[in-house]
């Protein structure tokens, strides 16, 4: 409540474990597990994405699979919006729309239920990580596609030298805390 911009990054920078060689060999893991168990650091992080868009400048959160989950929730839950969960291929009972990304070996899909949003409704998408944006690309894309409108898009922790942001560029992005 109230915190800056600069004390919600501290709050970030203080609660991300770099964790060497996982998943594999060379990668440096930013585990974000610290933040989310730590009861007041998750409220001031959620408080501060929620100042940072204003209450009632959404319709509804997306979160994506899987640790984008906890954020979203948190921010629906704190806003009173609904939250629509952006799911790993085949999870989803009903009509879905799919889109598949690049990953460093073969490709993932993730996919949204084809009535997940009234129309017009603006959507703030949430995640952990901005990394390559691989994810969050085929995340704006699902959300178009079954009619929402991107209000936003927010992460704790954008690693820069990925460029994800480039990728998702004109659309603004929003990191808590760039590296
Ligand atoms: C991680 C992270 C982001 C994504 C960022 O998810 O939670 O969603 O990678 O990477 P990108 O910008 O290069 O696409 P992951 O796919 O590991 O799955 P998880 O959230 O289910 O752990
Ligand atoms: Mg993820």
């Amino acid at each position: 409540r109230g915190d800056s911009g600069a004390d919600v990054a501290r709050l970030v920078a203080s609660r991300v474990l770099d964790v060497p060689d996982f998943p594999k060999p060379g990668i440096v893991f930013k585990d974000l597990m610290p933040l989310f168990a730590d009861g007041p650091v998750f409220r001031q992080v959620i408080d501060g994405i929620v100042a940072h868009h204003g209450r009632g400048s959404f319709d509804a959160v997306v979160g994506i699979e899987a640790r984008g989950f906890v954020v979203a929730a948190a921010i629906a839950y704190a806003t009173g919006v609904g939250v629509v969960p952006v799911r790993k291929a085949g999870k989803l009972p009903r009509a879905a729309y799919s889109a598949s990304y690049a990953l460093e070996y073969g490709e993932a899909t993730l996919e949204v239920h084809q009535d997940a949003f009234t129309a017009g409704h603006r959507v703030l998408v949430v995640d952990d990580v901005l990394a390559t944006g691989g994810t969050a690309a085929a995340t704006l894309d699902l959300v178009e596609r079954a009619g929402g409108t991107v209000a936003g898009f927010t992460v704790l922790l954008e690693l820069a030298a990925l460029g994800g942001r480039r990728r998702l560029a004109p659309r603004p992005v929003h990191a808590l805390l760039t590296v």
